[in-house]
């Protein structure tokens, strides 16, 4: 393997709706970083590069360091580049990136033998919840759930259907998820709870069975989307504003406040609705139109000399 690897790592939409902290699928929307073993120097270009420097760059050496812990092995010093494209504090999981990119080199570069299910839990520890890190990792649509022990991470991957595609509307404020889950209320009434189980259930018998219809409809939710919607300005309008300019369905990405429609027709119009609907609220945004990812963490091909699979 070398000393240097260019690891790609997705960007991630959580929840879906419905799924909260158990559903995340991959998007087409990369940040590459780069290790070299040596010394710890940080560098960073792209979006947002200035407040990547202190937050993304700490996870990915804490997550270095937790992986070569995790075997007992003291990290070596390293050189990390990282050529950011994912929005930062936006729901599309950037700092699960940093997370994923951190283990996944160690692993690579340390030889740490470390499986899917280890880097997994290590993942899901530093980041508080799996729902990112898994489709980070493993690319596709993934249910996630935290088993009985600690660190166990129970974990399904579901292939990305042709034809589906993601129109992404980015505020151009940033929402912590501190922040977004600190407005959740401790309980909910059962039937609220009731609503999501079935309604995540759809979602995933739908995704399988390639039935739009139903896929968009169980992208309700009561969990969160509603508790949220006071730190998202016109959060209701713009979900509705997707769904009636074409969209399947729509929902707040992750703890938001980026907003993602799944669509099979008109991504443009969808975009344009839903600017047009954040706009009428006072929020700037810009549309990025995509599609979900397959393929979680790799190697750039320029590093995949002497490869042997996927981790
Ligand atoms: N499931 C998490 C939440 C995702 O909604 O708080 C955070 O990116």
């Amino acid at each position: 393997m070398g000393n240097r690897a260019q690891v790609l790592v997705p960007a991630t939409t959580a929840n879906l709706g419905a799924g909260f902290d158990c559903l995340g699928m991959a998007l087409d929307l990369y940040n590459s970083f780069d290790f070299e073993l040596g010394s710890n120097e940080f560098s960073v270009t792209g979006e947002g590069a200035g407040e990547l420097e202190a937050s993304q760059g700490r996870l990915v050496y804490r997550a270095w360091n937790a992986a070569y812990a995790s075997v007992s092995r003291v990290a070596p010093p390293v050189k990390l580049h990282i050529e950011s494209q994912i929005p930062i504090g936006r729901g599309l999981g950037s700092s699960a990136t940093a997370v994923v990119a951190g283990l996944y080199a160690a692993n690579r570069l340390g030889n740490l033998q470390l499986g899917v299910d280890e880097l997994l839990s290590l993942a899901a520890r530093i980041e508080g919840h799996p729902d990112n890190v898994a489709p980070a990792l493993l690319g596709g649509l993934v249910v996630s759930s935290m088993g009985e022990q600690p660190g166990e991470i129970d974990h399904i991957v579901l292939e990305p259907p042709d034809g589906l595609q993601l129109v992404l509307a980015v505020p151009a404020f940033e929402l912590s998820t501190t922040k977004a889950r600190s407005v959740l209320p401790k309980l909910v009434p059962h039937s609220h709870a009731v609503f999501n189980v079935g309604r995540a259930a759809l979602f995933i018998a739908a995704w399988a069975k390639q039935d739009w219809d139903l896929l968009g409809k169980a992208m309700d939710d009561r969990l969160h989307q509603p508790f949220r919607a006071i730190l998202v300005p016109g959060l209701v309008q713009v979900l509705s504003a997707a769904v009636e300019a074409g969209a399947l369905g729509s929902a707040l990405s992750g703890a938001g406040p980026s907003v993602v429609a799944l669509t099979i027709r008109k991504p443009y119009d969808v975009g344009e609705a839903m600017q047009s609907a954040f706009a009428a609220h006072g929020v700037e945004c810009r549309v990025i139109l995509t599609k979900p990812a397959g393929r979680g963490a790799h190697l750039a091909r320029s590093h995949i000399d002497g490869w042997e699979g996927e981790l």
